[in-house]
């Protein structure tokens, strides 16, 4: 007996259409906790991955270009502020370096990600890049963040197809708890709008399990995916990092239960404060467990693992047609998390093919895992893995989103999201 009432029903009109579940249906799933019901959940998600993607999956070699970054987001491991780590940037010849060896493993598309730059120096060092790797055909994502509309046209005309922002989280309350001062949600949603009249594939995502989210949060993602009517998404579990000032606070198990108990003052002080906990010491099982009941913030990595998953069928069943990458994140959590990912419904891994010896450079989360492995053991790995569970690489496929092409064969006009609470768009896209 599953603790969803109906699942099977509800599965099976999940499945007839897309965006068939209503927001409590689509909270219901992401919060069921028997094994069996979970199974049916990742079943009924794989079941339509087959169906839109086959038994295949589409490769991305990824290229962590540099650990710049403008931004400070709490979270993140290559905020600004955090001075443990040794700042770097590929040239762009290392670029097209990698570029090249992406296109000889047959991958055929390329992800280029790297912390946010704002310049025009940074600007036209991306347009070369691009111009140079034009001639070996792949299909190029970029993920550098929030620019202005010309740049990402400039990035467009250049050669780039698709890009990369993850709205983090759909709420823009818990965003503001996730990011100091100057960071906007709105901006991130109208640059979301802004690549969208660009042209792009457009990808944007959410970490799940963090902490102050609730269960109708992601269920609230999963709609802003399907408003925004993006082609691809990439999310993945919230892993505490030790050099942010939330990974202190998940070390010091002021978060996930309390986190929005402390006062603001004290959280100020514990934000400001420099990391002091050895990355040895924080373990995700010693987070607290007492969590109010609707709160998705795991206590073990299992339960971080398993909501990872979970996010990943209850979109897929939501959705149908979009691209949904395994996140590495979930590789962090598990040996074989990205396999997992690809059984609940993803149908993208993106192997990281940058120089080891940048890599520890590049942890945006504790415990990233394929540190020390070079580009080629990656590929062997990931090819055996995922014949154990019955799929093959794509090779030679750019892998496009099936919903960028259907809604690009249709009409052109711009998507205009609800937003709920006080945000309201731009554009005139509020509730
Ligand atoms: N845990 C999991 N994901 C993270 N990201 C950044 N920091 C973390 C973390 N601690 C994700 C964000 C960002 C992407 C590049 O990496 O979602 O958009
Ligand atoms: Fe770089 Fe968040 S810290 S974008």
């Amino acid at each position: 007996m599953s603790d969803v009432d109906g699942l099977d029903d509800l599965l099976a009109r999940a499945a007839e259409r897309p965006r068939a579940l209503a927001r409590p249906e689509l909270a219901a799933l992401l919060a069921m906790d028997d094994e069996a019901g979970i199974q049916s959940l990742f079943d009924a998600a794989y079941a339509l991955k087959v169906k839109y993607c086959g038994k295949r999956v589409a490769m991305r070699g990824i290229v962590e270009a540099g650990n710049v970054c403008a931004k400070d987001c709490y979270y993140c491991g290559i905020r600004k502020s955090n001075e443990n780590l040794q700042r770097y940037q590929l040239s762009a010849d290392e670029i097209v370096r990698l570029a090249e060896l992406d296109a000889k493993q047959d991958y055929a598309s390329l992800v280029i990600q790297s912390g946010e730059i704002e310049s025009e120096a940074h600007t036209r060092f991306i347009e070369d890049v691009l111009r140079r790797i034009a001639p070996l055909d792949l299909g190029v994502t970029l993920s550098l963040g929030e620019q202005t509309e010309e740049t990402y046209r400039r990035w467009k005309e250049a050669g780039a197809a698709r890009y990369l922002l993850r709205i983090e989280t759909s709420n823009p309350k818990l965003y503001a708890t996730l990011h100091p001062a100057g960071h906007s949600w709105e901006r991130r949603v109208e640059c979301l709008r802004a690549l969208r009249r660009c042209g792009y594939q457009v990808g944007t995502g959410v970490m799940c399990g963090l902490p102050g989210q609730t269960y109708d949060d992601l269920a609230r993602d999963i709609e802003f995916f399907a408003e925004m009517d993006v082609d691809m998404i990439g999310m993945g579990p919230y892993i505490p990092h030790p050099d942010t000032p939330l990974g202190v606070l998940s070390a010091k198990c002021l978060v996930p239960s309390a986190w929005c108990l402390v006062p603001s003052a004290e959280q100020e002080k514990v934000l400001s404060a420099k990391c002091l906990v050895p990355s040895a010491e924080l373990k995700h099982e010693d987070l607290s467990e007492s969590n109010a009941p609707s709160t998705t913030a795991p206590s073990t990595k299992h339960q971080a693992l398993t909501l990872g998953l979970k996010m990943i069928a209850v979109t897929r069943l939501h959705l149908h047609d979009v691209n949904i990458a395994a996140a590495t994140a979930l590789q962090a959590l598990a040996p074989d998390g990205r396999e997992r990912g690809i059984h609940a419904g993803a149908n993208v891994i993106m192997p990281n093919i940058t120089d080891t010896k940048y890599r520890r450079s590049y942890q945006l989360y504790a415990g990233k895992p394929c540190l020390d492995e070079n580009a080629g053991l990656c590929k062997g790995c990931l090819e055996r893995r995922l014949a154990a569970i019955g799929e093959t690489v794509d090779y030679g496929h750019r892998g496009d989103s099936l919903h960028f092409s259907k809604r690009t064969r249709g009409s052109a006009s711009l998507p205009e999201p609800r937003m709920r609470g006080s945000a309201s768009l731009p554009e005139g896209g509020a509730e």
